[in-house]
């Protein structure tokens, strides 16, 4: 009799799972992250499946961040406004997880609006989100200058001392920007704190509470039409309605605040777990997260790139292929592939899916290059070593392949694709154990081929 109690207990619970989970679905929702130093190409990946988005949205970083997207010839450089905005049909949420730099996105809304753009009624902010004040860019310059030979090589755009205000509970957010009385308030206690810092580091510019007051409150009344007090349940209701939401990751994993080469990293998480944080949503409620993931390394100011290449021993065109910041024009340092990183990468973000992009930008390399491995202290690691994990103390260990020297930007499927370039992106696929569902072969919208629709459904 209890046997047959518990039986039926079971079924009934099965069942309540069953219809349950039928009920949710598959979800329409998904993280695009970048899987290197940034510079991915997340921004053309974004912009690519925004195509077939309602939703997009910005969660962590700010304008550090810079997406160029070129469509029919056409560039756009966008910092802040997710990569989502150039498709007409989307909503773009900036959420509590950024931090805002006004004038420089009133900067862009105008730049949008003028090439017919409009944002208006497209974009909405975040009540919750941090804003970047003029203290915070001199005191982000000052200090990593005093750092000298150790200097982080930050953008300069007050993005680490705008996020030790968040974590520090004094900084001013979007709410308040568009209080004039909470602004002033917490301004007034903000620069007298950093009056005192700024002097020891030989600060010269002047901080006057009044110029920083009248500069803000006047940022704020012009922003206050984009805030939305609801922003964070919006989204949430997009997903919870079937509609289509992309989150698009600024930075990439190993400038990650707690897993990338610390100290030379970022100040926000940039991981699918820290956007998930910073757009309010629960993990549960994303569908797929797909990693950008680059043919070759960059990175942009300090820290170990392990797989490096001499200036002089470049495998690629640093000017055609624009490797430049750009936020800040500083040229990127340029490497081997690093499938260790990469490996790492898959699992601190739970990656689903990779978009493998700038393919293209090896077409004429007769032999490329895989770190497969590093050697540190005479053993050797196929994973990052936990007694090296900034990666300052490792040596790559490398797979060579031969080079596919054929042009292959005008290629449009996937088995078009020259045999040693497929064996190239199998390669890098068998190491991360992940399946690549993208490959992109140039910058614009028609140099990207799908190389499994049900990977990524909704949004091809
Ligand atoms: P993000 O920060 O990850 O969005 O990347 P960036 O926009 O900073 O840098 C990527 C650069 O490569 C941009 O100039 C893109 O237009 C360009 N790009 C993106 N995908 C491809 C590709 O597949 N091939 C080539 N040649 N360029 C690409
Ligand atoms: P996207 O979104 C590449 C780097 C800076 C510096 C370090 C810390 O375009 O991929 P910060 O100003 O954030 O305190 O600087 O992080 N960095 C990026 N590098 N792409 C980015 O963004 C970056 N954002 C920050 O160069 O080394
Ligand atoms: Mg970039």
């Amino acid at each position: 009799m209890i046997a047959f109690k518990q039986k039926y207990i079971l079924l009934i619970a099965t069942l309540y799972l069953a219809i349950n989970l039928q009920a949710r679905g598959p979800l329409s929702s998904m993280i695009v992250i970048g899987a290197q130093f940034g510079d991915e190409g997340k921004g053309k990946i974004t912009d690519y499946l925004s195509q077939h988005a309602d939703t997009v949205v910005r969660a962590q970083g700010g304008n550090n961040a810079g997406h160029t997207i070129i469509i029919n010839n056409q560039e756009y450089k966008l910092h802040l406004i997710p990569s989502g905005i150039l498709n007409a049909q989307t909503h773009c949420y900036l959420a509590g997880g950024v931090v805002i730099d006004p004038a420089v996105l009133l900067e862009e809304i105008n730049n949008l609006e003028k090439v017919n753009i409009s944002v208006k009624s497209r974009l909405w902010i975040s009540p919750y989100a941090q804003v970047i004040l003029p203290y915070h860019q001199l005191f982000d310059r000052l200090a990593d200058k005093r750092k000298g030979k150790k200097a982080i090589g930050t953008t300069g755009r007050g993005i680490g001392p705008c996020y030790a205000d968040k974590i520090n509970r004094i900084g001013i957010r979007m709410c308040d920007l568009v209080n004039p009385e909470e602004l002033r308030k917490k301004l007034e206690r903000n620069i007298l704190l950093y009056h005192e810092q700024l002097k020891q580091l030989d600060n010269k510019q002047e901080l006057s509470l009044n110029t920083i007051f009248t500069e803000y409150q006047n940022y704020g009344r012009l922003l206050q039409p984009y805030v939305k007090n609801d922003a964070e349940l919006s989204i949430n209701n997009d997903i919870k309605s079937g509609k289509r939401v992309l989150f698009e990751g600024a930075q990439g994993t190993l400038l990650d605040n707690t897993f990338g080469t610390f100290p030379y990293v970022t100040s926000s998480n940039t991981l699918a777990g820290g956007i998930c944080a910073g757009a309010g949503v629960g993990p549960t409620n994303i569908g797929h997260t797909l990693a950008v993931v680059k043919a070759y390394t960059t990175r942009v100011g300090n820290g170990p790139l392990p797989t490096e290449v001499p200036e002089d021993e470049l495998f690629i065109n640093r000017k055609t292929n624009r490797e430049y910041g750009t936020t800040t024009g500083r040229a990127r340092r340029i490497g081997w592939f690093d499938a260790v990183q990469a490996k790492t990468a898959m699992f601190l973000n739970g990656v689903d899916s990779i978009a493998f992009t700038k393919l293209d930008a090896l077409d004429f390399v007769p032999k490329i290059k895989i770190c497969v491995a590093y050697e540190y202290l005479g053993k050797r690691y196929d994973a990052i070593p936990a007694q090296c994990p900034d990666l300052d103390c490792v040596t790559p260990i490398y797979e060579e392949l031969k080079g596919w020297m054929t042009l292959t930007t005008n290629i449009r499927t996937y088995k078009a694709l020259p045999l040693r370039a497929r064996e190239y992106i199998e390669r890098i696929s068998q190491l991360c154990n992940t399946p690549v569902s993208t490959v992109s072969i140039g910058p614009e919208r028609n140099q990207t081929i799908i190389v499994d629709r049900n990977l990524i459904g909704p949004f091809v």
